[in-house]
């Protein structure tokens, strides 16, 4: 008798991620399937997550510093680095490639992560995956959930707004942006003119759980026109102005100003998102497995936003899927999770090209990858 080969285990990669695109020094390592194919959007093992958030370092200046946040993100990298290796308990020896975001953020900073991601892997001879920050919220989500392509993402963090369909990996059709603010700046600065903290989201749903939302009657942003953009500054005018009918700010007023403000934010996410989820299904007539609304970026947070968009999707007969709030915001795992999905479908830069990639202020999702179009790996292939 003989025996039946034993299956052989699916290759695995190892990818070591660097975010440095903000106020959020982070870095993480994970391990997935080194192979696309029918499991790869299986959920991936994360064998590390380092973060040390800048908050307290720009509390004193109401925003982000973009000077001092380079400076935090060089003082604390390389240390994040040794403890995520800690944590996974591996070597650089184990590490198939490094991703890094080379934007869009404060360019100070990602030049920091970058700089660092290009030496470690000369100094290692490891592939180079520069990867774009919105493409790691994009797919933040499949860091832990199976979520096949495509899906309809609602990105709402501090720097962006925006509905898009992700058709595939580097696929990406922009339905919709702000006009003006992003989501979460809305949250930040209608926190600073009510005297929180920041970041300022956080702050104004701590606030709004005491708070009425029906006090303020709050206008419900682009409400007649077609499309599927966001306007975000005239909410935050109706709350300064509102402030400033009723003088003194007490502790219920500034609780009902908070709850009303927090409750026409929701609603104009989710009056903008059943639109592009109109336009998704149109476009996608037979999806057999179902329609998915992703929900990523800070402001996913929000247990008012998800409650608004998850009464949506139940309305439409759609699934939410919103990643856990680690997640949500900024983090290491999710640039590493870019990453692994471009190295398994060999979507890497030769180590030249990536070497000579600049960091870039502006870079929309939509833009390709540079160097992503031609097939090829660093020095180091996948590994098994
Ligand atoms: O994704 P993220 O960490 O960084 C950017 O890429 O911008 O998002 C940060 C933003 C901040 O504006 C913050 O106020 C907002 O997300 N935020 C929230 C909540 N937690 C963070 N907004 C509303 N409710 C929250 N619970
Ligand atoms: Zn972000």
């Amino acid at each position: 008798m003989t025996n039946a080969p034993s299956p052989q285990p699916d290759p695995a990669a190892t990818i070591l991620g660097i975010e440095t695109s903000c106020d959020d020094t982070a870095v993480a390592i994970i391990r997935g399937p080194a192979q696309a194919g029918g499991k790869d959007d299986a959920p991936v093992t994360i064998l590390a997550n380092q973060i040390w958030s800048q908050h307290a370092e720009h509390a004193a200046y109401g925003g982000v510093v973009p000077e001092i946040a380079a400076r935090s993100h060089v003082e604390r990298l390389d240390g994040l680095i040794e403890a995520a290796l800690r944590e996974a308990q591996v070597g650089f020896d184990a590490i198939d490639a490094v991703a890094a975001t080379a934007g869009p953020g404060l360019v100070g900073g990602v030049v920091v992560g970058l700089t660092t991601a290009k030496a470690l892997c000369l100094a290692h001879d490891l592939a180079l995956i520069p990867v774009n920050h919105l493409e790691g919220h994009a797919l933040s989500v499949r860091l832990t959930e199976p979520a096949p392509f495509p899906y309809l993402l609602l990105l709402v963090s501090g720097g962006h707004t925006q509905l898009v369909v992700v058709n595939d990996l580097g696929d990406y059709a922009r339905l919709g942006t702000t006009i003006d603010d992003a989501a979460g700046e809305a949250f930040d600065k209608t926190a600073k003119l009510l005297g929180l903290g920041q970041p300022g989201g956080p702050q104004i749903e701590a606030a709004a759980t005491g708070g009425r939302a029906s006090r303020f009657a709050f206008p419900r942003p682009l409400h007649q026109r077609a499309g599927c953009d966001f306007s975000f500054s005239g909410l935050k005018t109706a709350v300064r102005q509102a402030a400033l009918d009723v003088g003194e700010l007490d502790g219920q007023t500034r609780a009902d100003l908070a709850a009303s403000f927090q409750a026409a934010a929701a609603r104009h996410l989710a009056d903008r998102t059943a639109r592009a989820m109109a336009l998704f299904s149109a476009r996608h007539p037979d999806q057999k497995n179902g329609y998915r609304l992703v929900v990523a970026g800070g402001v996913a947070a929000n247990c008012t936003i998800k409650s608004a968009l998850g009464a949506l999707c139940q309305k439409e007969g759609w699934t939410m899927i919103v990643p856990p709030p680690k997640f949500c915001t900024d983090n290491g795992a999710m640039i590493a999770q870019a990453g692994l999905e471009r190295f398994r479908r060999n979507i890497v830069g030769t180590q030249a090209d990536t070497l000579a990639m600049a960091a870039r202020a502006r870079w929309p999702l939509a833009d390709p990858v540079a160097g992503a179009q031609r097939v090829g790996g660093g020095k180091k292939g996948p590994k098994a």
